[in-house]
């Protein structure tokens, strides 16, 4: 009887144990995404502010609405962070960090270089998010799961409306 009481506590404490790595593990890579789009966002700013060209007017607008985007999500995820128990991080210096995103440099860049980085940060940005998606999952972290779907949709849909400002000039 006593044995058969500590054998369903250690299971239970195994359990409790599983559930909390992977809860932490969930809350590890929301703070990364937090950061993630946060800097995503800023780098959409700096090109709606400095692209130049024939394409200027129509990726001035396109980055404008999708950094106000991010700006919502980036709230959306620092909200999920919190649900998580976690403090949000909310610096620079945090966020990069966290991110693995490379910022622009000052000098002057090409709207096709803007078209091309920003094209290739959505597109990983979706594929991190994807395993990302399948921790939140398996920690059954039902508001992190819902966030993270419209991220993915949102990357890849960003990801393409950018990419074709290039087509056919390559
Ligand atoms: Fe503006």
């Amino acid at each position: 009887m006593r044995s058969s009481t500590s054998l369903k506590d250690s299971q239970k404490l195994t359990a409790a144990r599983s559930e909390s790595t992977a809860t932490s593990a969930v809350v590890e890579t929301a703070k990364k995404t937090l950061a993630d789009e946060y800097i995503l966002q800023l780098k959409t700013q700096n090109a709606h502010w400095n692209v130049e060209g024939p394409m200027f007017f129509s990726l001035h607008k396109l980055f404008e609405e999708q950094y106000e985007k991010l700006s919502e999500y980036v709230d959306r995820t620092a909200e999920v962070v919190r649900a998580l128990k976690s403090p949000a991080p909310g610096s620079f210096e945090a966020f990069k960090d966290l991110s693995a995103l490379q910022e622009f440099s000052d000098g002057k860049i090409s709207a096709e270089s803007y078209v091309g980085a920003l094209s290739q940060d959505h597109t990983n940005m979706a594929i991190a998010l994807k395993s990302r998606l399948e921790l939140a999952e398996d920690a059954e972290e039902t508001s992190c799961v819902v966030l993270y779907e419209d991220l993915i949709s949102f990357h890849e849909k960003a990801a393409w409306m950018i990419r074709s400002h290039n087509a056919g000039t390559r």
